[in-house]
């Protein structure tokens, strides 16, 4: 089979150990010819594709970024986008299609499917928010990379007895913020799912210091939000210009809240944000066997024709789902995480708790 591979949306750890597992599996199991389209939907669109051939990925395993490019193009968005896509896959012959990306690559895989194209998904994404998959690559060597700057936070925070602020990526869901602050051993973790109260984050703090703890970190999701009147508060945004998916882009969280926890708390706050060192440098071993498994199981579902569906993990088995099923909302924070993380904090008084 002529088989196409294209990577959307922002990057990951990981891209390109899922690009080589579907090249090698397709070409030395079953035969295959394997294109890749240059720059996620752009180059479906504007028809820019390379040869995945044995040389091609030679070597990608443990790098980084993506060897195919990526962007945030979404082809509904433009004038005959969709048909466009349709055309140019005809003509190089594409027999399939497999998408790596998070929910806005899987929705355009999706409207494609719904026009007759051969298409599967593969979950990416470090904020892991795709539905209809425990794990989302990308997300542990995020994680990791972020535990390990909580580590490093903290022995400067206790040196200068001070409290940090660390903020993460997670845009809609507080996965990355929640698994390194656990990790990290955070004194509060603040996620987009639960808007908090500053006041409460400032208590909590006051409450640790006042048992002779002279240092705390905080850790916030870049989607967090300080609860309005209403509770529900809205993001903070660092530009309100939107993306071709709709997004505004988030950032300044953790600057805002520092400020806030001085004032209140008369301590002396820094903070820190993360951004897209998250996104870089090589995956995990967690991470790589994942990407080979997602790879291996994309390339198989090609040749048993389950197309409209996106592999996934399910306990420890790799399956198949519905692509409209996970694209159709955020798998959000697990509650039992929240409880493990307010179990391990100090419970604020009942008269002080909104909870
Ligand atoms: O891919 C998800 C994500 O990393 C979000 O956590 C973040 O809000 C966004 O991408 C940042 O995107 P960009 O790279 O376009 O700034």
């Amino acid at each position: 089979m002529r088989v196409g591979v294209l990577t959307g949306g922002g990057d990951c750890p990981g891209l390109n150990a899922v690009i080589r597992a579907i090249v090698r599996k397709g070409i030395l199991h079953y035969d295959d010819e394997i294109i890749g389209f240059l720059e996620g939907w752009r180059g479906v669109m504007e028809n820019k594709a390379m040869t995945l051939d044995m040389d091609a990925i030679s070597g990608i395993l443990p790098r980084g970024g993506t060897i195919l490019r990526t962007s945030r193009t979404n082809p509904s968005k433009r004038d005959g986008g969709i048909q466009r896509c349709i055309e140019n896959l005809k003509s190089n012959n594409i027999d399939a299609l497999i998408t790596i990306g998070g929910d806005d690559t899987n929705s355009v895989a999706q409207k494609l499917f719904e026009q007759g194209v051969n298409v599967i998904g593969v979950p990416k994404t470090i904020d892991n928010d795709l539905s209809g998959t425990d794990f989302c690559f990308g997300f542990d060597t995020a994680v990791n990379t972020a535990m390990e700057a909580i580590d490093r936070v903290h022995t400067t925070a206790e040196a200068h007895q001070r409290v940090m602020v660390v903020e993460v990526m997670g845009r809609d869901a507080g996965w990355i913020a929640m698994y390194s602050g656990i990790a990290g051993g955070a004194d509060v973790i603040l996620i987009p799912e639960k808007p908090f109260d500053i006041d409460e984050v400032a208590e909590r703090i006051r409450m640790r210091h006042a048992r002779g703890r002279y240092f705390s970190v905080i850790v916030v999701a870049e989607g967090a939000k300080f609860a309005s009147d209403d509770k529900h508060g809205a993001p903070v945004v660092s530009e309100m210009g939107k993306d071709e998916f709709g997004h505004v882009r988030l950032g300044g969280v953790g600057q805002i809240l520092a400020r806030e926890v001085e004032r209140r708390t008369g301590l002396e706050t820094r903070y820190v944000v993360l951004g897209h060192i998250q996104r870089g440098g090589s995956p995990s071993a967690f991470d790589s066997v994942l990407d080979s498994r997602y790879g291996v199981g994309a390339i198989d579902m090609v040749h048993k024709g389950n197309f409209g569906n996106m592999v996934s993990l399910r306990g420890n088995d790799i399956v198949s789902v519905p692509l409209a099923e996970a694209i159709n909302k955020n798998r959000l924070v697990d509650p039992t995480l929240v409880e493990v993380a307010n179990s391990l904090s100090d419970p604020l008084p009942a008269t002080t708790s909104k909870r």
